[in-house]
């Protein structure tokens, strides 16, 4: 750890960094969560538990673990998932000041943003990346990168009305894509149904429920692309792995 600007007796100049940015910087939770990290007894630098908020750590030579696993900076571009709880904006800023997703994310680095958007009310994966050219290939249609939802709707939807989410429906804008739609479970006033779309049109699983008479009650995305949430927390983000990098970037069309 450091404690001053010099490194002992070398006389070379070093970049301390408080830990909990250091934390947030790499991802491994928002600078919030970070300092909870660390009071926690959580996270520890060159082997030594490190609780006391304000610790600085240089980056190019001190080892931070968190849980004992290994916490890095990467140069290139950072990819997140948040388990989205309802009540958040999906955008970084509101005119409005209503609650937003950066309330809940890490602030470092800048130029993360969500990719996509899920509604106020909806909740689980969601992407954030400051790589924007990836960003827009797995948004374009063309790529079909799959999102599972899993939708509680009103009554009980027939066989017939999946069937026709399934083959595809006629809205607004335009008819939607073939789509995976499979009955979970009944209750008396309700059902659960999983959907899979290729596509992301705007409050899309919302209308095509309305559209067969069944609107949705709750909504929840339980993957995008290869990514899920596993046991990550409502309300916590976590870096993407490696293979699940490499996995968006080979379905989005970009060479690995
Ligand atoms: N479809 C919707 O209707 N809402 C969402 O938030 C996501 C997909």
């Amino acid at each position: 750890m450091v404690d001053s600007h010099e490194q002992q007796g070398t006389g070379e100049r070093v970049v301390p960094m408080r830990l909990q940015k250091f934390l947030a910087r790499a991802g491994a939770a928002s600078r919030r969560g970070s300092e909870d990290l660390m009071t926690a007894g959580r996270v520890a630098v060159n082997g030594e538990t490190v609780s006391q908020l304000g610790s600085k750590v240089d980056p190019r030579v001190d080892v931070v673990t968190v849980d004992g696993k290994l916490v890095e900076l990467h140069d290139g571009p950072t990819y997140l998932v948040l388990n989205k709880p309802a009540g958040y904006l999906t955008t970084m800023d509101d005119p409005q000041g209503r609650p937003t997703v950066a309330d809940i994310m890490p602030r470092e680095p800048a130029g993360l943003f969500p990719v996509g958007r899920l509604d106020m009310d909806t909740t689980g994966v969601l992407l954030f990346m400051t790589d924007g050219d990836l960003a827009f290939r797995v948004l374009h249609p063309k790529f079909h990168v799959e999102k599972r939802y899993v939708a509680t709707v009103k009554g009980s939807p027939s066989t017939g009305d999946l069937e026709s989410l399934a083959n595809g429906i006629e809205l607004e804008d335009g008819p939607t894509k073939p789509a995976e739609v499979r009955r979970v479970s009944s209750k008396q006033n309700s059902t659960v149904v999983e959907i899979v779309l290729s596509e992301g049109r705007k409050r899309q699983v919302k209308r095509m429920f309305l559209a067969i008479g069944h609107p949705v009650v709750t909504l929840h995305r339980a993957s995008f692309g290869p990514v899920v949430l596993g046991d990550l927390p409502e309300g916590s983000t976590r870096p993407l792995t490696v293979q699940e990098i490499a996995a968006i970037r080979a379905q989005a069309g970009v060479g690995v």
